[in-house]
């Protein structure tokens, strides 16, 4: 047994890696700036409140194929519509995505961020205490091993909103599905 989960904790270890890692360096002009947080003066008056609290085991999530949704403003129904339209469509406002437990989407109202489809992202640290927000904000933030969000995710074709998936334009992660299952298998929040 304890063999067993000693190869368990390898797995898991290498699979955080290659999915933080992704291969994606990309640089443009707004990574130049120091700042991990907040960039693009996004609207104050349209900001929707996110805190520590905001972000749940992924258990607590409505899974939608391989990835898990919520929204923040009581309109799960609509943030299901949208990642169940064949074609692809606008998530709304209040939307928030996840495939993994240290990094999230939420989707802002219409024009808080014009380079990111008003998409915030996140780079968190989970334990079963909870969650830390590590780095948010729109075009600079990148993962610990430097793979810039939006770099990847603004190449979805525009019908899917910046969501990747499998086959909607992004470079595909480097990394078996399995071992995607197993990290969210293993969110250390839902214990
Ligand atoms: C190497 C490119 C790359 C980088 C860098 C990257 N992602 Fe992704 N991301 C993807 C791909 C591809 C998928 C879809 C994987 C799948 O479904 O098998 C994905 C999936 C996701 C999803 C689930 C919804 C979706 O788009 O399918 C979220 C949420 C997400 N990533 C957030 C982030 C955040 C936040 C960061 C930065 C901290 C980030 N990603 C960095 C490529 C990347």
């Amino acid at each position: 047994m304890a063999k067993h989960g000693y190869t368990k904790y390898i797995a898991l270890l290498f699979c955080s890696c290659l999915l933080t890692c992704g291969g994606c360096m990309i640089t443009n002009e707004d990574e130049k700036s120091p700042s991990p947080v907040q960039q693009d003066s996004p609207d104050p008056n349209k900001e929707i409140l996110v805190t520590e609290d905001t972000f749940v085991c992924l258990e607590k999530m409505h899974p939608v194929r391989g990835f898990f949704v919520g929204n923040l403003l009581d309109k799960l129904d609509d943030t299901v519509a949208a990642a169940m339209q064949p074609e692809g469509a606008p998530y709304p406002p209040g939307s928030i995505v996840q495939l993994i437990p240290t990094e999230v989407m939420i989707k802002h109202f219409k024009g808080w961020s014009t380079k990111t489809n008003d998409w915030e992202f996140f780079e968190l640290d989970v334990s079963d205490e909870g969650s830390k927000i590590k780095v948010r904000g729109t075009t600079r933030v990148k993962n610990k091993f430097g793979g810039s969000c939006v770099a990847c995710h603004q190449k979805a074709k525009p019908q899917w909103d910046f969501i990747c998936e499998e086959g909607h334009g992004c470079d595909p992660l480097p990394i078996p599905d399995f071992l995607i299952r197993s990290v969210q298998r293993n969110d250390p929040r839902c214990n």
